[in-house]
């Protein structure tokens, strides 16, 4: 439950915002079927990561990362983005966001047609796959039935190097250019919009900081509480379907005069 005025505040600033970021984490998913990896059960908790250095070392480490990755992609296979998921690529579409910065792996922004040009994956993409050497771009379907008959992590096609899941894991370098990207949009932002994140993973959990050192209002929407709610201007704290229930992009004509005020 969202209480209304909250959620009409809430729909106000995005509208009257004329330089939206918006950041997402894995609460937005969750609604699509997709799981959190830090709500109590989350199937994500079963197992200890395994770190970027183990998964290079280590050909049993490999074969047990892709062993659990196609386990998980079957418990949300078919996920569809939500109606958030595209109300958001609306607000990209319509340039009422100047980008949209995630922390999802699950494809789902892409999905529901936020341009890509103005969308950051923080931590990688796990739809595909790329060899660690050369980066050459693996598709999950060649390489899943490969797996299971011979129990063998794959190696890349061209160089024999050594292929991976196209997420970020931990230990692993952070993509430079979408890092850059992500922290521009954060200093241009009036208003910077966190959605479905317990903002505790750093580097990403910074660019609501950069955000507001640089004059932006900052909106968290989610479940729980998150360690930057005393910095927020807003804090919507209930089910994120409900907070952007009845919002449309169409609504923002005639709002554009207004600055954000929260
Ligand atoms: N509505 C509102 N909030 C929700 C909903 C929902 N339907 N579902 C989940 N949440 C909230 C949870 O309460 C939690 O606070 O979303 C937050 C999700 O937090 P995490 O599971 O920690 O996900 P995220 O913040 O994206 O994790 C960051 O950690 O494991 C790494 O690389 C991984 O990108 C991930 C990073
Ligand atoms: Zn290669």
């Amino acid at each position: 439950m969202v209480a209304p005025h909250l959620r009409q505040t809430l729909h106000d600033a995005l509208l009257a915002s004329r330089r939206l970021v918006i950041f997402t984490g894995a609460g937005l998913s969750t609604e699509s079927g997709v799981p959190d990896f830090r709500t109590p059960g989350s199937p994500w908790m079963a197992n200890r990561p395994i770190p970027f250095e183990a998964f290079v070392a280590s050909a049993e480490a490999r074969r047990e990362a892709w062993r659990r990755k196609f386990i998980m992609d079957d418990s949300f296979a078919g996920a569809q983005p939500s109606p958030v998921h595209r109300l958001l690529a609306d607000f990209v579409r319509e340039g009422r966001a100047i980008g949209l910065i995630t922390q999802n792996i699950d494809g789902l922004h892409q999905e529901a047609g936020t341009p890509a040009d103005r969308l950051v994956e923080l931590h990688g993409n796990g739809t595909y796959a790329t060899c660690l050497d050369c980066g050459l771009r693996h598709e999950l379907a060649t390489i899943r039935p490969v797996f299971e008959t011979t129990g063998r992590a794959p190696r890349c096609e061209d160089c024999d190097g050594v292929v991976k899941s196209a997420t970020i894991s931990f230990g692993q370098r952070m993509p430079e250019a979408a890092m850059r990207q992500a922290d521009q949009w954060a200093r241009e932002a009036d208003l910077f919009l966190v959605i479905g994140s317990s903002l505790v993973v750093h580097p990403a959990a910074q660019l609501p900081l950069v955000a507001k050192a640089n004059g932006a209002a900052l909106v968290i929407v989610n479940r729980e509480a998150t360690p930057l709610d005393s910095a927020a201007d807003l804090v919507v704290r209930g089910e994120i379907g409900a907070a952007f229930a009845g919002l449309a992009v169409a609504q923002a004509t005639g709002m554009d005069s207004m600055p954000v005020r929260l």
